[in-house]
Formats: C-alpha cells, sequence, structure tokens
C-alpha cells in the first residue's frame, strides 16, 4: 500500500515526496527527529516528543517550524489517511536546502525541511517478544558528546545494531568509561530487589520521553528508583533488567554478554512496569 507522507505542507503518496541533494540532513546528517507510537489510533505521549523536539531544535539553532497544534494536526491526519491503529510517526526536521553544500550554517531564512510519515506495526503492544526478552551485548559508545540531542546521525547506533545481530542478540549496550551509557535506541536499565537503577540524565544520553513516564510509574508504585552509572558486570549480577523506547515500551532483558539475568526470564518489575505503561498510555493517548 502506498503510504501518504507529509512534506513541508503538503500530503503526498510517499512516491512523489521528493527531497533536494542540497538538503542539509542529506549531505550532513543536520536535522532531528521524534518518533511517537500509536495505540488505538491515539498518539502516546506527544506532548513529551513535541517537547524534546522543539529543545533538540533549539539546541542545534534550527527554527521550529510548526506550532505545537500543528504537530499534533500533522500526525493526526497521517494516522487517519492511513489508517493506522498501532505504529509510529516518524518526523524529522532538517535544516533545510541551501542550495549547495556548505559547512557554515545557511541564512536563517532557510526553510527547514519538515518530513513526517507513519509505520503500521500490528502487535506493538502485544509484542511476543515481551514474554521472552532481549538479549543484550556489550559495545564500546563511540557516538559523539551530545546525544541528549535527538539527531538523525544514527550511523553507530545502526552499527551497535548489526553487531548485535552479527553475534546472534537482539541489541547492543553501549559502554563508555566502564558504565553503560544506554541502547541503540532505548535506555537501559537493571533492577535489584525492588529498585530500579538507570544512568542520570546528562549530554551522554538521550532523554528518553519513556523514560521519563515509566520512572513516574514505578515510583507511584512504590519503586525504588536510583538514577546513577552502572557497569556490566553489575548488570550480569542484577535480578532483571529491561530498556525503554517509543517503540519498544518497557521491554525485558534477560541476558547481558551472554550471562543470564536471575530466571533467565522476563522479571516482574519489567513485566509490571511494562502493563502499567501500556495501561496509563492508552489512557491518556491523543
Ligand atoms: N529511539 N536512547 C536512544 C539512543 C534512542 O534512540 C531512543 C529512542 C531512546 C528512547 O527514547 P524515547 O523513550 O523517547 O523513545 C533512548 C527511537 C524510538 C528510534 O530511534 O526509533
Amino acid at each position: 500500500m502506498t503510504r501518504t507522507v507529509y512534506l513541508n505542507g503538503d500530503y503526498l503518496p510517499e512516491t512523489e515526496a521528493k527531497v533536494s541533494i542540497f538538503d542539509r540532513g542529506f549531505l550532513m546528517a543536520d536535522g532531528v527527529y521524534e518518533v511517537t507510537s500509536v495505540l488505538g489510533g491515539k498518539l502516546v505521549d506527544f506532548a513529551g516528543h513535541v517537547k524534546r523536539l522543539q529543545r533538540s531544535l533549539d539546541e542545534l539553532e534550527i527554527r521550529n517550524p510548526l506550532t505545537e497544534a500543528e504537530w499534533l494536526e500533522v500526525h493526526r491526519q497521517l494516522v487517519a489517511r492511513n489508517g493506522i491503529d498501532e505504529g509510529m510517526v516518524y518526523l524529522q526536521v532538517t535544516r533545510g536546502n541551501p542550495g549547495d553544500r556548505d559547512f557554515a550554517f545557511p541564512p536563517e531564512d532557510t526553510p527547514p525541511t519538515v518530513v513526517l510519515f507513519t509505520q503500521a506495526k500490528a502487535g506493538l503492544a502485544d509484542n511476543p517478544a515481551a514474554k521472552t526478552g532481549w538479549r543484550v551485548i556489550s559495545v564500546p559508545d563511540i557516538r559523539w558528546g551530545r546525544r541528549d540531542i535527538k539527531t538523525v546521525q544514527l550511523l553507530y547506533p545502526s552499527m551497535g545494531k548489526m553487531m548485535a545481530k552479527k553475534a546472534g542478540v537482539d541489541d547492543a549496550w553501549f559502554t563508555e568509561d566502564g558504565f553503560v551509557t544506554e541502547g541503540t535506541s532505548n535506555n537501559a536499565y537493571i533492577v535489584k530487589g525492588n529498585r530500579i537503577i538507570t544512568r542520570a540524565l546528562s549530554n551522554d544520553i538521550l532523554h528518553g520521553i519513556t523514560r521519563a513516564a515509566v520512572l513516574r510509574f514505578a515510583r507511584e508504585a512504590q519503586m525504588e528508583v536510583e538514577e546513577r552509572s552502572f557497569t556490566i558486570d553489575e548488570a550480569k549480577q542484577a535480578d532483571e533488567a529491561f530498556i525503554t523506547s517509543a517503540s519498544a515500551f518497557v521491554m525485558p532483558v534477560v541476558q547481558v554478554d551472554g550471562a543470564a539475568l536471575g530466571t533467565g526470564k522476563p522479571g516482574h518489575v519489567a513485566t509490571r512496569l511494562r502493563e502499567i505503561y501500556l495501561e496509563e498510555m492508552r489512557k491518556a493517548a491523543v
């Protein structure tokens, strides 16, 4: 089925949406993105995603081309026009097309390029992987120093995913100076007893929108949350582990670098948090 996508104000068939070869997103990965899940035809934590979009754009001094209400309207239009019940809306804003290649930023009146498209994913909430859990390996984190900005420079995360695939597992956890930063496209957590441990927010990791919601729900459910760095050795000794992201929600992790965690099955904390997250987010979806 040909999707309807959004490009700079127009809704077009995906085959007709064209971006210039001089676009800064294409030549320099000079752009940011967001991924918002859709459950029951509604947007999950939309407010969180547009807020982070604004922050990413501000950090890179790219003008936000749409208002929050306009972003919401485009998201809703795409969900409706493509009949999405479960899936994702991908959004990307680049510094636009200066008409040539130049390291210097183009004049401020260069319009940013705005692209949105949907991805239908039946069984996003009822993902069978949540019943068996993911296995992860650790790989060195050699990304740049502003991982808090959600840029489209995804080459190394993509290579990390391939290293995991080649190793026959589901994902890779990045490590730096002996500590886990995050997963290739998700935030990483370990659980010891009733305590959830996850790296504190800084420029070293993406400030996950799912992370914020899950930690709020965990505290409300009287679970203890400790925001601090942990090592792979500590992860191997943990009772359980999990990751969070807009597309995987809360996904249990059952093996780290070949070591089975706890019983080797998804843990209670991760399983419960996934349930709470999905229940609460369905209620609040817009
Ligand atoms: N990835 N860390 C990284 C490096 C990420 O790429 C992501 C999201 C997260 C989790 O953030 P959030 O909870 O806001 O989705 C953490 C998205 C889903 C992606 O690239 O597809």
